[in-house]
């Protein structure tokens, strides 16, 4: 089986992807760092180069990789489920998990700390609450399309165990 992690920048899906492939004993990819492996720099380096269609066509080709991947939990970057038929690739290979939060939980989570996210870099406060708002507002409907709709602050790996294999 296959589990996909999907989600706003910061909702937690490396962190609940790995906690959950622990939990089941499954593998666990985390596809920005197999991005990065692969081109050998940063996203955002790769984003100032080559632009963000250039990064959107590698990381959706990434993804299609795990095609053969057996038993494995995959977290990934906050973009990916707008582009082509991510969402849908994602649905008919396994069982993927929409990890909801409030742009001003994200946003407090996100303001912590250095980022290393294109998208966000130099944002912070209201700024980044409002970058945040207008950006997830666009993404929500390809988020919701996921096999299943969770809430950040109250899931265990337990709970998300139970999800994925009842
Ligand atoms: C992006 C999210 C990032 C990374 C890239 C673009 C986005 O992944 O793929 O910076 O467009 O939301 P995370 O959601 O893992 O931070």
């Amino acid at each position: 089986m296959k589990i996909f992690f999907v989600g706003f920048m910061g909702c937690g899906k490396t962190t609940w992807g790995r906690k959950l492939a622990n939990r089941l004993e499954y593998d666990f990819v985390d596809l920005d760092k197999v991005f990065e492996e692969k081109v050998g720099t940063s996203i955002t380096q790769y984003f100032e180069e080559h632009g963000q269609d250039a990064f959107r066509l590698l990381e959706s080709k990434i993804l299609k990789e795990t095609e053969y991947a057996e038993n494995v939990v995959v977290s990934t970057g906050g973009g990916l489920p707008v582009f082509f038929d991510n969402m849908e690739w994602m649905n008919a290979n396994g069982q993927s998990i929409y990890i909801k939060l409030t742009p001003a939980t994200l946003a407090e989570r996100l303001d912590k700390g250095k980022t290393t996210r294109p998208l966000i870099l130099g944002k912070h406060g209201e700024e980044l609450v409002a970058f945040i708002t207008e950006k997830l507002a666009e993404r929500e409907s390809f988020y919701e399309k996921a096999t299943h709709i969770v809430n950040g602050i109250e899931m265990t790996p337990d709970s998300l165990a139970e999800l994925v294999t009842k």
